[in-house]
């Protein structure tokens, strides 16, 4: 499997998948990391270990990423701290799966800083969700999730860093299943085949 990664930050999550592809945990190459922010640090981490990497116009992002796509023949897409809306027809256009990973365990708290908004609810617990996008955000049947519990100190930071390390464990497990052909979407559920029912 060929997997090309959008990312606009940091880009530890890409760190995840190229370490989990690196050890063959996951039979799969990231063909391409791509950002609509040249100052990514996740650009720099891609072009270290020697992968292609492309900051892209945020204006012309879509339309570039088409080509590139194609080029790469990627046949996943990793959406990992990837700060722009895709639009539908990219998503239709692009003729292959799209992932997102999420800092809470959806329908809960989608959009922008889920960790404050887990902690404004005062939610006891909150979590991580590996997801497929679809044209709403934060929205597409979801394929991993795990919990993550708030403690009665936690802010912001200290929050996210909890969920974030479920991040880097549940993301590469979940594009596993997909490099497994294991993954089977029936509408908003999805079975992972050889998992516990
Ligand atoms: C992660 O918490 C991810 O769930 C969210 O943005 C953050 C990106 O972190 N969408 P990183 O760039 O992968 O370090």
């Amino acid at each position: 499997m060929r997997i090309a990664v959008f990312a606009s930050g940091r880009g530890s999550n890409l760190r995840a998948l190229m370490e989990a592809a690196g050890t063959g945990y996951l039979k799969a190459e990231i063909a391409v990391v791509l950002s609509d922010v040249q100052s990514a640090r996740a650009l720099e981490r891609a072009s270290q270990q020697g992968l292609a990497a492309r900051f892209l116009e945020p204006e012309a992002f879509e339309v570039a990423a088409l080509e590139i796509l194609r080029n790469a023949a990627a046949d996943l897409i990793c959406l990992a701290g990837f700060m722009r809306i895709l639009s539908g027809d990219f998503i239709q256009q692009c003729g292959v799966p799209i992932l997102n990973v999420h800092p809470s365990l959806l329908p809960a708290f989608p959009g922008l800083r889920p960790q404050r908004q887990a902690l404004e609810h005062g939610a006891r617990v909150s979590g991580a969700t590996v997801h497929l996008v679809d044209e709403r955000v934060d929205h597409g049947p979801v394929i991993a999730q795990t919990p993550v519990p708030v403690f009665q100190d936690d802010d912001e930071e200290s929050l996210s860093e909890r969920i974030l390390r479920q991040e880097h464990r549940i993301y590469p497990m979940a594009v596993r299943w997909f490099a497994e052909g294991r993954v089977l979407v029936e509408g908003r559920r999805v079975r992972i085949a050889g998992a516990p029912a």
